[in-house]
């Protein structure tokens, strides 16, 4: 890959600032500021077109699904090296609004894609045009951001991967995307969201796939280490990811390298995963040959979703995990951080108000106008719920925060269920947990159990940025708010 700007000539890099603008490539750093990128830093240009396409999710000699996929390809995989400006236009070939959000990745705000928030909403045949820094190396996805049970539920999310050529050689990697389907038996959808899901721990799929597949036999050489990115884009299920047969490090949690921990090490053994959250495993193959199982731990049911057995030349010896290189984040400054806390709660009309904005918002119009609300109010975050159903004001921002500032953010959960709560445009740095289950690790996602109490830390960027359960059920049932950063 070239270095700098040599072998570039004027007239490319005038052409892509012509095309980009001027602005498009402000992003926030250490302090907020808004920072002039590298000129020279290589821009890659992607369209990606949502729209129907067929898969055999129920087995090859039963009917197939008409799922959503972005270009026709079941979890499009767009793989870029670290440093790349990312130039995504997104094509709605769907039959209803729709926005795409590129999760975990430190952008703009106007290129989030949140409807009513950051942008309009993308009617059939329309397109937006996203501009993206990808700085932070790692495992991320993407996804809808309007009427996500039912895209995402069929379907419709792609994989995005940010490679380091700083980290360390792998004998093999092998990218793992964890989906459930909710299918009747002639391949057809069921209702992908019913009232006791939404209002409980989410409804369910019966059909669980790893890649599109029931599940997958891999290779790897005897004593190989071997890298594997892990995603659950499921939009409901929790799952408890573990490995048997080999010795495993969690390397990576939502992209961002961690002090390696042995998965041995962790509370039974496994790393508890909600939906949108994404691990990076280092798991070394036995020398004896003996094949390694990789698994979902959770339910009775165990979910062997990979097998790797042992191919090829043994690898040489070796011993201990393999570190990635450290991750380039804002770090907040605990000393000065500003501390806010927040509630997750079962929505009962005493707890939740219904708070209005002036007819005249811009934003009360705005919402007014998509259709990216549920049906019913089942949660909130401190007495206040997304609109739902008729009730479509935005209530105004859970925090307003100051760009460059740090703030640490307790998150407590006051349900029955476990939720993982996601903000967009900023990595976090995971502080504790109340149960003092959670090693400290940056994410961008965070599981937090009935009763639990996880406090986040992170440095504010400029923007408004939607902070929600990615149960895709919670969110579109009351689950999310805002911070307005400025
Ligand atoms: Cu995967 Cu609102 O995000
Ligand atoms: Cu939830």
């Amino acid at each position: 890959m070239k270095k700098s700007g040599a072998g570039l000539s004027r007239r490319a890099f005038l052409g892509a600032g012509a095309v980009l603008g001027a602005s498009a490539w402000l992003a926030p750093t250490r302090t907020g500021q808004a920072r002039v990128p590298a000129p020279f830093a290589p821009t890659r240009t992607v369209a990606l077109k949502a729209g129907e396409s067929e898969l055999k999710l129920l087995g090859p000699d039963r009917p197939a699904t008409r799922i959503l996929a972005y270009d026709g390809e079941p979890f499009r995989t767009l793989r870029l090296p670290r440093g790349t400006r990312l130039q995504a236009t997104f094509l709605n070939g769907m039959h209803e609004g729709s926005t795409l959000h590129f999760h975990g990745i430190r952008m703009p705000n106007e290129y989030d894609g949140v409807p009513t928030l950051t942008q309009p909403l993308v009617q059939p045949g329309g397109s937006f045009v996203h501009l993206l820094p990808l700085d932070d190396p790692g495992t991320f996805f993407f996804h809808p951001h309007c009427d996500e049970t039912g895209q995402a539920g069929r379907g419709l999310v792609g994989v995005l991967i940010v490679e380091d050529p700083r980290d360390p050689a792998f004998d093999a990697e092998y990218v793992l995307t964890l989906k459930d389907w909710r299918l009747a038996d002639d391949g057809g959808f069921l209702e992908l969201s019913e009232p006791d899901g939404a209002s409980k721990a989410g409804t369910f799929g019966a059909t669980r796939t790893v890649n599109g597949a029931a599940s997958l036999n891999l290779t790897a050489p005897a004593g190989g280490d071997v890298r594997l990115r892990i995603l659950n884009v499921d939009s409901t299920r929790i799952m408890d990811i573990g490995v048997e047969g080999g010795e495993a490090w969690l390397i990576a949690v939502d992209g961002h390298a961690l002090k390696p921990v042995r998965l041995d090490d962790l509370p039974d053994g496994v790393w508890r995963m909600g939906p949108a959250q994404r691990i990076d495993v280092h798991l070394r193959m036995p020398r004896d040959g003996s094949p390694v199982q990789v698994g979902d731990y959770r339910a009775a049911d165990i979910y062997h979703f990979a097998t790797i057995a042992a191919e090829g030349k043994v690898a040489r010896p070796r011993k201990g995990p393999l570190a990635l290189p450290k991750p380039e984040l804002p770090r907040p400054d605990m000393k000065k951080a500003e501390r806010l806390s927040f509630t997750l709660q079962q929505a009962t009309d005493a707890a939740v108000k219904d708070i209005a904005l002036p007819p005249d918002d811009p934003l009360a119009k705005a919402l007014l106008d998509s259709l990216c609300v549920g049906s019913t109010t089942y949660w909130g975050i401190d007495s206040e719920s997304w609109p739902t159903g008729s009730r479509r004001n935005v209530p105004p921002p859970l925090a307003r925060m100051t760009t460059g500032r740090s703030y640490a953010v307790e998150i407590k959960n006051e349900t029955r269920f476990p939720h993982p709560v996601h903000l967009h445009g900023h990595a976090f740095e995971v502080l504790s947990s109340s149960l003092d289950r959670l090693p400290r690790h940056f994410a961008d996602t965070v599981l937090v159990q009935p009763g639990e109490a996880v406090t986040v830390a992170f440095v504010a960027a400029p923007g408004d940025w939607v902070f929600h359960c990615h149960i895709l059920e919670h969110m579109e049932t009351g689950m999310m708010g805002y911070f307005r950063i400025v």
